[in-house]
């Protein structure tokens, strides 16, 4: 490793992030006007879809693909590039979706096999791809699989999910389950260290890891619900089932996948102990195993098969960019890696100056490709998280500044904050339901949607409408359709290097440029309320601000209050 990517600190306070690695077969330093000539998921926009949340066609309250199939327009008006739809899969819904009860067909909430083969056709037709969510790490205690392995110590597939024997009474070991409602693994957003941070709601269940099946009398493993056990992937018949359910959906035409928890799937076989310090963790944010290595290979040689630059995306829940970086292997691992201490960083120009240091520090020396998220299902929106709507539309165009692969949570677009959800509405076992209030498409009640939907709507629901947004040119959602558009024509912003311009020390606003070959854009972000100076010259023109203003005309060296803009040479 190390030996393909390159990462150059040039003196005074810049840093360069060098080009992304050439695709095999192809001469290095080919030059950007190629830009065709990078894997598509490397100058793509991704799109995530929470299916319950989009968009109901059936008009149950509950969004379904058709829904999803008759909004494709505003996919493409928008100007992404491709959609991953979080689990359409049969479940119970436990954990709505991420809870697999039959991984070859779609739960009838959302449709029929028949309505993603016609999706993903139509998607095609409109030039943008699939990504389906992959829960490889776990399924629903209802899928056949765990039904037979409970079943008796003798069945066949007792082997695919992990049990032991309990200790002096107790389960086998330590590790805690996720969403026992008391602490989770974050970062601390003022020093970037990572600890345990106490969570509101929860399910009030047993922290542990292992349910005890009383029927076998042994202790089955799940880092998530008790509905959730774990699969074994030292199981070779596991591994080939799994493989089985890729090569599935990718016969049917998607693009690739976005894999759950995939850090997770390979476990140390002696089961030990956490130590004291992590014993109150949930273990799903700390697992991280050479076993879950050799996997991903297997995994990205399956993909690697097939036409067409399939690929995958993994979630690596570890937050520690220097561990995500692992998980691209040497080029033979996942073709993309989420990396999370941004998402919870704080809106800061030094906190963001790190982010992007550490991906140039950690990231780009071996090789991977970033990505950068700001908003996802399982965490409070960034409209939220940073209080006010001009610094949403300032991270919007950091977001879509930055040198990776950006995904976008619907509904970010809208600049939706997260509802407000009453306690007797509260339905996810990890109090994550603000961030999935449902899309609202229409300015009046009801908002697109035929029946009460199964979350409450966002603020501001009606003039926050995608039907009220695309009347007024300076709303959040023509300013995401902008900087979509910028990053789309501009090889520098969709795969360009990236040099830091501001001071190190600067703690109002942190500055970019962007380079292509020939193509250059830089980009600017005032952190503060107050007007700044914005560490470039004025040899620019404003391509896109956030606010709006000085659209087209030379860039004036200021930033106004909570202002960034795209900037291309005057
Ligand atoms: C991932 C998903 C989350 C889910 C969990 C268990 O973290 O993003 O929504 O609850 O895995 O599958």
């Amino acid at each position: 490793m190390g030996s393909r990517g390159s990462q150059r600190s040039v003196p005074g306070h810049s840093i360069v992030l060098t080009r992304p690695r050439p695709p095999p077969g192809r001469a290095a330093g080919a030059p950007y006007a190629a830009r065709v000539a990078t894997p598509w998921w490397q100058s793509a926009v991704i799109y995530q879809v929470y299916p319950r949340s989009f968009a109901d066609a059936n008009g149950d309250g509950i969004g379904d693909l058709e829904g999803l199939r008759r909004h494709l327009e505003h996919l493409v008006w928008l100007g992404v590039d491709a959609v991953w739809l979080s689990p359409i899969y049969r479940s119970p819904m436990a954990d709505f979706g991420y809870d697999v009860s039959d991984h070859c067909d779609v739960d009838p909430v959302f449709g029929t096999l028949d309505d993603a083969d016609r999706l993903v056709a139509e998607a095609h037709a409109a030039g943008l791809k699939v990504l389906l969510d992959w829960v490889p790490n776990h399924t629903s205690d209802q899928h056949p699989w765990f039904v037979d392995a409970r079943r008796s110590r003798d069945s066949a597939r007792r082997s695919w999910y992990v049990w032991r024997d309990g200790r002096d009474g107790g389960p086998p070991n330590n590790w805690r389950a996720a969403f026992t409602g008391e602490l989770r693994w974050e970062l601390d957003p003022a020093t970037g260290e990572r600890r345990p941070r106490a969570v509101e709601g929860g399910t009030g269940v047993d922290p542990s890891a292992w349910t005890l099946d009383p029927a076998t009398g042994q202790w089955y493993l799940h880092l998530f619900l008790p509905s959730q056990p774990d699969l074994d992937w030292e199981e070779p018949a596991v591994v080939e089932a799994q493989l089985d359910v890729l090569r599935f959906w990718l016969d049917r035409g998607v693009d690739g996948f976005r894999a759950d928890v995939i850090h997770a799937i390979g476990k140390d076989p002696a089961l030990p102990d956490d130590p004291p310090e992590l014993a109150l963790v949930p273990k799903s944010g700390t697992n991280d195993q050479p076993r879950t290595h050799e996997l991903l290979r297997q995994i990205r040689a399956l993909l690697d098969g097939y036409p067409g630059e399939r690929m995958i995306v993994g979630e690596v829940y570890l937050l520690d960019t220097a561990r995500v970086a692992t998980y691209y292997g040497d080029g033979d691992e996942l073709h993309l890696a989420f990396n999370f201490p941004p998402l919870m960083a704080r809106w800061r120009a030094r906190t963001w100056r790190r982010q992007v240091t550490e991906v140039a520090e950690q990231v780009d020396p071996v090789g991977g490709w970033p990505t950068w998220v700001l908003s996802n299902h399982d965490n409070p929106r960034h409209r939220t998280r940073y209080g006010t709507e001009p610094r949403a539309r300032a991270a919007a165009v950091l977001l879509l500044g930055m040198r990776g692969t950006p995904f976008l949570y619907a509904g970010e677009e809208l600049g939706l904050e997260d509802a407000d959800v009453p306690a007797d509405r509260r339905v996810d076992p990890g109090g994550r339901d603000g961030c999935r209030a449902p899309l609202p498409w229409t300015r009046a009640d009801g908002h697109g949607w035929g029946a009460e939907p199964w979350l409450p709507f966002p603020p501001e629901a009606g003039a926050r409408s995608v039907e009220a947004q695309r009347e007024d040119p300076g709303s959040v959602l023509h300013l995401y359709r902008r900087l979509l558009a910028a990053r789309r024509a501009s090889p520098a912003l969709a795969v360009g290097d990236l040099e830091l311009v501001s001071a190190a020390d600067d703690q109002a606003v942190l500055a970019w440029t962007r380079t292509a070959g020939e193509d250059r854009r830089a980009v600017a972000v005032n952190f503060t309320a107050e007007e700044q100076a914005a560490s470039l010259d004025a040899a620019w023109v404003v391509e896109v601000a956030s606010d709006g203003a000085g659209e087209g005309q030379p860039f004036t060296g200021r930033l106004g209050p909570d202002q960034a803009v795209v900037l291309r040479p005057a």
